[in-house]
């Protein structure tokens, strides 16, 4: 193995290894991608981190509520939806959900190679090995066999090390945006900054030179308005939406900004703080419970290590928040679909471009924040005054919607209100928006038997060289 990478400058390696990899040459020296290398080293980190495969339970997201369906109408996320679980799922998760479809080879779609960015160590493996253009060129297929290593100790530790890295360039730009590089971040930010790796706002970058990378869009801050502003600015879409033709953005799970806007982010209180205390084993001696999952679970670790109150008292209050954030939030969801089918009446009534645009607007940027504010997985807990008022401003913003498109329906002589679908379970709601799931269904199953066998057999074969 050749040992050139430097280990901060990410654009100067991303070079050498691109002509490296034209030549051949080269393999990372800088990733141990395996977890199971770790297994007797570091036991009690690997052992704990293992037990996230104990958060096993799949929750189907479009099952519990079917406006998603509509919401995401002509997306990959009304075919398919579940809750987080743990992390040791990453990737299989991803290779089950019918979002990455049931490709055949290199060129199949529908999804690009950036959909694995946040699953696995291979990721920051691949890029030294080939550099970003080399990574993220292509479709999801081409990491098929690359990427099978779930969620672990190289994606935030350095190589065989105890010390804290992030290990993607394009997360390292992203906290170089917010003003403070990692390596001059102090201990407890480092502690979030791992995190904030994956659990944040992306999108992929459509320019010249960063073809499919990709980028946090925090280039005008990190606040709902924020991201809205620079996503019009650069007048990005991530679809078309079926029913109202709109230029749609879906939130990720900007998690990391809505933490730093709550009252433990304000005061510091990291991720770790709460998610992965650190713990004593049965000998006495200190170390990180890498379990990371609900802190609750360990009470006495996490919120009890700080606060007096019992966790009753705790629980009973995070559910409240979680009520209330889930009362506007459906209130939202209420206006925003019936936004889009009064929108779809109006272009079928022959309504204008022009006529559409301004009421088109008011859909987008409703839908982007009440997604900004659920995407944020935990964001009750994380950040409810937050998460309330920006749910607040898309029920605003879908109600402008629809009073313009109330009068523009009046105008075409559209007689109000328009029929709505039953859209009350989530196979009628897939069945009103044309969705052909059985043929989805077959087509993943099929892959499923066909493809990932072939996968897992040329990893094995690649990592048995390392
Ligand atoms: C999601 C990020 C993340 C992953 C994945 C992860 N760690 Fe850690 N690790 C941390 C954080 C955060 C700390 C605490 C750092 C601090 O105290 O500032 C830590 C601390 C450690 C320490 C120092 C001793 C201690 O317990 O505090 C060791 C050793 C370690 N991890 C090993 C591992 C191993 C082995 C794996 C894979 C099985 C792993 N880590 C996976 C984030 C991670
Ligand atoms: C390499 C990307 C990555 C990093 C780094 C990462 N996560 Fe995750 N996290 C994910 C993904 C992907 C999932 C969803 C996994 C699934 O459902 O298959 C997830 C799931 C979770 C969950 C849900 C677990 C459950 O059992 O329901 C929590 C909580 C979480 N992450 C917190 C954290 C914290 C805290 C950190 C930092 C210490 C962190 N994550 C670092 C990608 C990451
Ligand atoms: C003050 C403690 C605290 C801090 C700090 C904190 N969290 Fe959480 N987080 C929680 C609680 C409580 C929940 C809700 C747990 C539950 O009910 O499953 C939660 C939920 C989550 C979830 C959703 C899990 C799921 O299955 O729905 C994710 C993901 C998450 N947190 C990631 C993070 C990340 C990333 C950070 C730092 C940027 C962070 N958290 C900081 C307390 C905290
Ligand atoms: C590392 C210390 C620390 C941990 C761990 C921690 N908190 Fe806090 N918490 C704080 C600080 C600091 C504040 C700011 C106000 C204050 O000083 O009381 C705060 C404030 C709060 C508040 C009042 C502000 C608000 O949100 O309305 C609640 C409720 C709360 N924490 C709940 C929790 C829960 C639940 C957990 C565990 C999931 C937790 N905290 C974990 C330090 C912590």
């Amino acid at each position: 193995m050749v040992r050139i990478l430097s280990k901060k400058s990410f654009a100067l390696s991303a070079m050498v290894a691109a002509s490296l990899m034209a030549s051949g040459v080269m393999a990372s020296d800088e990733t141990e991608p395996r977890n199971e290398q770790y297994k007797d080293k570091f036991s009690k980190q690997y052992n704990s981190w293992h037990e996230t495969s104990e958060s096993v339970e799949i929750i189907d997201a479009l099952e519990q509520d079917p406006n998603l369906v509509v919401l995401w109408a002509g997306y990959g996320f009304a075919k398919d939806y579940n809750k987080a679980r743990g992390h040791m799922y990453a990737v299989t998760d991803l290779r089950n959900t019918l979002r990455s479809g049931a490709p055949k080879q290199d060129s199949d779609g529908p999804m690009p190679m950036a959909c694995w960015s946040c699953k696995s160590p291979d990721v920051p493996r691949m890029i030294e090995e080939q550099g970003e253009d080399g990574y993220f060129s292509g479709k999801w297929y081409k990491g098929g066999a690359e990427i099978v290593n779930t969620i672990g100790c190289s994606d935030c530790h350095e190589k065989g090390k105890s010390k804290l890295r992030i290990s993607r360039p394009f997360a390292e730009r992203g906290m170089e945006t917010l003003g403070t590089p990692f390596d001059k971040a102090s201990r407890k930010d480092k502690q979030s900054m791992v995190c904030g790796q994956c659990h944040v706002e992306y999108y992929f970058e459509k320019t010249a030179d960063k073809k499919g990378f990709v980028k946090f869009p925090w280039d005008k801050g990190t606040t709902v308005e924020d991201m809205e502003a620079y996503y019009d600015g650069i007048e990005f879409s991530d679809w078309t939406h079926k029913l109202s033709k709109t230029p749609m953005l879906k939130a990720q799970h900007p998690g990391y900004e809505t933490w730093q806007l709550g009252m433990h982010g304000k005061n510091n209180v990291s991720c770790t703080d709460c998610h992965m205390p650190k713990v004593k084993n049965a000998e006495g001696r200190k170390f990180t419970d890498h379990k990371v999952g609900n802190p609750f679970d360990r009470f006495e670790d996490t919120c009890g290590s700080c606060h007096e109150q019992s966790k009753e008292f705790m629980v009973n209050l995070d559910n409240e928040r979680k009520a209330k954030v889930k009362e506007i939030q459906l209130r939202a969801e209420n206006q925003l679909v019936k936004a889009h089918f009064e929108a779809a009446a109006a272009w079928e009534a022959g309504a204008t471009e022009a006529e559409m645009k301004p009421i088109l607007t008011d859909i987008r940027h409703g839908q982007w924040r009440w997604d900004y504010a659920i995407a944020s997985h935990g964001v009750a807990s994380h950040a409810p005054d937050e998460a309330l008022r920006v749910l607040g401003t898309a029920v605003d913003k879908a109600a402008d919607a629809r009073v313009k498109l109330a009068q523009l329906l009046a105008k075409k002589g559209v007689k109000q209100p328009i029929a709505y679908p039953d859209i009350s379970t989530k196979a009628k709601a897939q069945a009103a928006m044309g969705m052909d799931m059985k043929k989805m269904n077959a087509d993943k199953a099929e892959f499923k038997k066909t493809e990932l066998p072939k996968w897992d057999a040329e990893a094995k074969k690649r990592e048995a060289t390392y």
